[in-house]
């Protein structure tokens, strides 16, 4: 059996995350890493653990998350099962776990999945990649925040240290199958 290993990703940031969780995972176990938004039919047979990752954009996860959630929510429950997070608020440390990150606990309150594990990750900021429109508004959320506002920057917030922790947690989880 495989894992498959789901993600949500606007500017590449939450997959890579996604590829990084699935390298580990390959040492103990075939490992499929699928777009989320491609995953229209699972053929569930051949897996026996779900992970979905998603990345925030103006305070919500894509809706084909919670879609995919609910439309695949038996077999889901049927497997042992992990979801994380990415986002910007997450950059501060008070704000990197699933009770204290907003858009997470959100996420988990009105889901009617229950993860076995789940995380949440520090994103990206790259304003180089973003159009006028999105630059202004990261700028501005930035400047609220007590964030970087140099438009010419580049910054990754991503802990990989607390990625493979979360990475070894996901495969170590018991088997529902
Ligand atoms: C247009 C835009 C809107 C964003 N909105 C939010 C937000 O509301 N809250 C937040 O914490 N992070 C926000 N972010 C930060 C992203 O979640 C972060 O850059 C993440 O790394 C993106 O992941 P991805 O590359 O997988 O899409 C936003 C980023 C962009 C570009």
């Amino acid at each position: 059996m495989k894992a498959l290993i789901l993600f949500s990703s606007r500017d590449g940031q939450t997959r890579q995350i996604a590829a990084t969780i699935a390298n580990t995972l390959k040492a103990r176990q075939e490992c499929d890493l699928v777009n989320i938004l491609h995953a229209s039919s699972v053929d569930w047979s051949q897996y026996d653990r779900v992970l979905i990752g998603a990345s925030i954009r103006y305070g919500h996860f894509h809706p084909q998350v919670a879609k995919f959630v609910k439309q695949n929510l038996a077999e889901i429950r049927q497997r042992a099962s992990g979801f994380f997070s990415v986002n910007l608020t997450a950059r501060k440390p008070e704000k990197r776990t699933p009770q204290t990150n907003a858009y997470t606990r959100k996420f988990l309150l009105q889901s009617p999945w229950e993860p076995d594990c789940c995380a949440v990750f520090a994103g990206a900021l790259r304003y180089p990649l973003y159009g006028f429109f999105d630059r202004i508004m990261i700028q501005l959320i930035m400047r609220m925040t007590g964030g970087e506002t140099d438009a010419s920057k580049e910054v990754e917030y991503t802990n990989w240290d607390q990625v493979n922790r979360f990475a070894h947690e996901f495969a170590a989880l018991t088997g529902k199958m």
